[in-house]
């Protein structure tokens, strides 16, 4: 695992997001695997400025998101299909029907949820895997105790990332937040070929000490991506400060990024 540290999140978005256009533009077909949150925007926005810039195009590149709350339709404003339409989509060139969203309304979840593994794997797998990270250590919303080896699936969560959700989304109304999801598995995750993982803010100190620095468990599902090849982390120094070994890794990732430490 790489762990990138940054002075700011700005200037971790635009590594993390300059480590994404770098592998479209060498593979303009390449299959992403896409990440909602708070945490996420800036990267997104820092895509959507090289697009602009006619730097790179997403115009051929595919895309999976991670998850979906159960029963909100795609044109409900907290959910994750209209999150990533007005965040990511309409502000880049990709085209719509290239963009997948696990369907919440669906009548059959776990068909559904099969259904999205088989596209994932005729399009040959995620290339490069956003992710976010929960206060409480999960990646998607594979909350504490979920298999490190779980598929796509009907997911329960946590009144923690419940709290969590309903402060940053849904108008701070804990009532209106769904209480099942569909997500895609840890096991499904730990495929993507690359994983770029964001992390900022001291709310993220906890979780990011155990999936760096903890014990590989279903407690934290993000410390399974230490047995991930090709893992990068970008957070800021808020989200890094509880980690031991932080300024060796901030000097090896720096080195192998070609920056200054
Ligand atoms: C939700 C999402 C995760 C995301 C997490 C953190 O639980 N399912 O994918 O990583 O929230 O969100 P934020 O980036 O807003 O802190």
């Amino acid at each position: 695992m790489e762990i990138v540290i940054c002075k700011t999140k700005e200037e971790a978005s635009r590594l993390a997001a300059d480590m994404i256009n770098a592998a479209v533009k060498k593979n303009p077909k390449t299959v992403l695997g896409l990440a909602t949150g708070s945490t996420p925007v800036l990267m997104y926005n820092e895509m959507a400025k090289a697009v602009k810039a006619k730097k790179v195009s997403y115009k051929q590149v595919k895309s999976w998101n991670l998850d979906e709350y159960e029963g909100l339709a795609p044109t409900h404003n907290q959910s994750y299909r209209y999150f990533m339409n007005e965040n990511l989509f309409k502000k880049i060139d990709i085209q719509l029907k290239n963009t997948h969203v696990l369907n919440g309304l669906a009548k059959d979840l776990d068909k559904e949820c099969a259904a999205y593994e088989a596209q994932i794997k005729k399009a040959g797998g995620i290339d490069i895997q956003v992710l976010g990270i929960g206060s409480d250590g999960h990646i998607a919303f594979n909350e504490p105790g979920t298999s490190l080896t779980s598929r796509t699936s009907v997911v329960y969560l946590t009144p923690s990332t419940i709290k969590d959700n309903a402060r940053l989304f849904f108008n701070g109304k804990l009532d209106e937040v769904p209480t099942r999801a569909l997500s895609m598995g840890v096991g499904t995750i730990c495929e993507a070929k690359k994983i770029v993982l964001l992390a900022f803010g001291e709310n993220k100190q906890d979780a990011v000490k155990g999936m760096v620095e903890g014990g590989v468990t279903q407690f934290c599902t993000a410390s399974a991506l230490q047995m991930h090849p090709d893992a990068w982390v970008f957070c800021d120094e808020a989200a890094a400060k509880k980690l031991k070994l932080r300024k060796y890794y901030a000097w090896r990732s720096a080195t192998k990024l070609g920056l200054k430490a």
